[in-house]
């Protein structure tokens, strides 16, 4: 693998600067703009941290940051462009391999739904802006036109409706007796995202460094704005739900720091990764950690925690204060922002996909390449559809639990990769070490069991998902994959 890599002969011209634009890029998105509202708040299967989101949101960067370190490790060791599939290959085999990649599907696919629950949101927002230029139907879209089926089920209940009585003005068909919903939005972002990426969208730098840039102003300008509304008596009671909620909310919120995974991928191209990538790391979970508990301490200063939005929860709050014009450049924003990690994600997904029926985990059609486009479009198309057909009947909230469950778990594998290749490779060279091992990912295994454990506790829907996830992986490499692996080695 690291001859192949070095192959590849990538420049090596990232240096620091580049490295947190990079890994800003790829982590600040729908946590801050969307899932925040859910770690306050809380859903169906457990009650929010309220204003001691703030202590969430250092919990989750304290659990990713161990775990940040081990990826660094590995990714100067095996320079390799490839994510957590490729390093555990390397260094646990076929079958653990396997299972990482299946796991990093729930990362890369799952987590789209989530980001595509939430650029409905804001869709939805966006569109409110045009109340006096719009027809109404268009503006004030029905929910069921809106929402998966959970989060329809979820607003009844908020509002004491029975979502299975025919209500007038809820608009809500039935077929067969049972109640419909369809998150229109979402499923059409997916759909254009997806006959973009076959048509060959390249990711770029300088694009990458426009969204940050919009990022960055529209959280701060939030938070310069907001400060000014902040009543403090917002802030009382500052944990409602205690620990319990603490911990929910740190789990949903952890959902926010995924994606610096994307900076260690970059190890083969940085200038002196061993200072480098560490430095970038610890800097990107510094300034995001800062960044989301300044805007969660607006948020929640501003407005009853039990009054915030859960599917646009920014520009809400800004038009909860009258300034709905501002609510507007928000929304704005935030789509640009969640457009392009639906698009990065997507993309993800494919390569990700792609390197397992390269080796023979799934089957070769799936590889096929576009005549025309050069692009692996069946494995796009699956992608999508994947999103498309899940959204149906998954919501914000189940879809970024699960996605956090694979991540944690794909975490806890590196962390382990970790302590192993210490122990059956000590000379091998190693541009960067994580400090105190084995204590470091020790510490990164531990917290992120602790966070996932929280979750298996309350017996959450998204735990249950979870397991049945790991049995079909199984169950998929039990019947194909082993055998298509022994096929080739014979
Ligand atoms: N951290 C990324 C986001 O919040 C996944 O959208």
């Amino acid at each position: 693998m690291i001859e192949d890599g070095n192959s590849s002969e990538l420049k090596k011209t990232l240096n620091v600067f580049d490295l947190i634009i990079l890994g800003i890029g790829a982590v600040v998105g729908t946590g801050i703009f969307t899932i925040i509202g859910s770690a306050i708040v809380g859903s169906s299967d457990g009650a929010g941290a309220g204003s001691a989101v703030i202590i969430s949101m250092i919990l989750a960067a304290i659990a990713s940051l161990f775990s940040a370190l081990s990826y660094s490790e590995i990714a100067s060791m095996i320079p390799v462009a490839g994510s957590a599939y490729t390093y555990t290959y390397a260094t646990m085999g076929e079958f653990m391999a396997w299972m990482v990649g299946w796991i990093l599907m729930l990362e890369y696919a799952i987590g789209n739904i989530t980001v595509a629950s939430a650029w409905t949101g804001y869709f939805v927002q966006f569109m409110k802006g045009f109340k006096h230029i719009l027809p109404s139907f268009i503006v004030n879209w029905p929910l069921w036109l809106r929402n998966d089926y959970r989060t329809m089920y979820e607003i009844c209940n908020r509002f004491g409706w029975d979502v299975h009585e025919k209500m007038p003005f809820l608009h809500l068909p039935f077929g067969w007796e049972i109640p419909i919903a369809v998150n229109v939005p979402a499923i059409a972002i997916v759909l254009v995202l997806t006959v973009l990426l076959i048509k060959g969208i390249k990711e770029s730098t300088k694009v990458a460094t426009i969204m940050v840039g919009v990022n960055m102003f529209i959280i701060l300008s939030f938070i310069v704005v907001g400060a000014f509304y902040i009543k403090p008596e917002n802030w009382v009671p500052f944990a409602p739900n205690g620990w319990e909620g603490i911990f929910t909310g740190a789990f949903i919120i952890f959902f926010a720091y995924i994606g610096f995974d994307a900076i260690s991928t970059a190890a083969e191209e940085t200038k002196n990764p061993q200072r480098d990538l560490p430095v970038a790391i610890m800097g990107t979970l510094l300034i995001c950690t800062i960044l989301y508990v300044a805007a969660a301490l607006v948020l929640t200063g501003i407005i009853p925690h039990n009054w915030i939005d859960t599917q646009a929860p920014l520009a809400h709050a800004m038009r909860f204060i009258g300034i709905n014009w501002y609510a507007g450049l928000i929304s704005v924003g935030a789509l640009c922002a969640l457009t392009s990690v639906l698009l990065i994600y997507q993309l993800g997904t494919t390569r990700i996909l792609f390197a397992m029926s390269r080796d023979h985990f799934l089957p070769k059609v799936l590889n096929t390449i576009h005549k025309k486009y050069k692009t692996p479009h069946i494995l796009t198309w699956v992608s999508g559809l994947v999103v498309i057909i899940c959204a149906l009947f998954m919501d914000l909230t189940i879809s970024a639990e699960l996605c956090n469950f694979g991540t944690f778990a794909s975490f806890i594998i590196i962390c382990i990769a970790v302590l192993i290749l210490r122990k059956t490779e000590p000379d091998r060279p190693r541009p960067f070490k994580v400090p105190f091992c084995p204590w470091f990912p020790i510490m990164g295994i531990l917290t992120c069991l602790a966070l996932m454990y929280c979750k298996f506790s309350a017996k959450a829907t998204s735990a249950l998902y979870f397991i049945i996830w790991l049995v079909i992986g199984f169950l998929i490499y039990a019947i194909y994959g082993y055998k298509e692996k022994r096929k080739e080695e014979q």
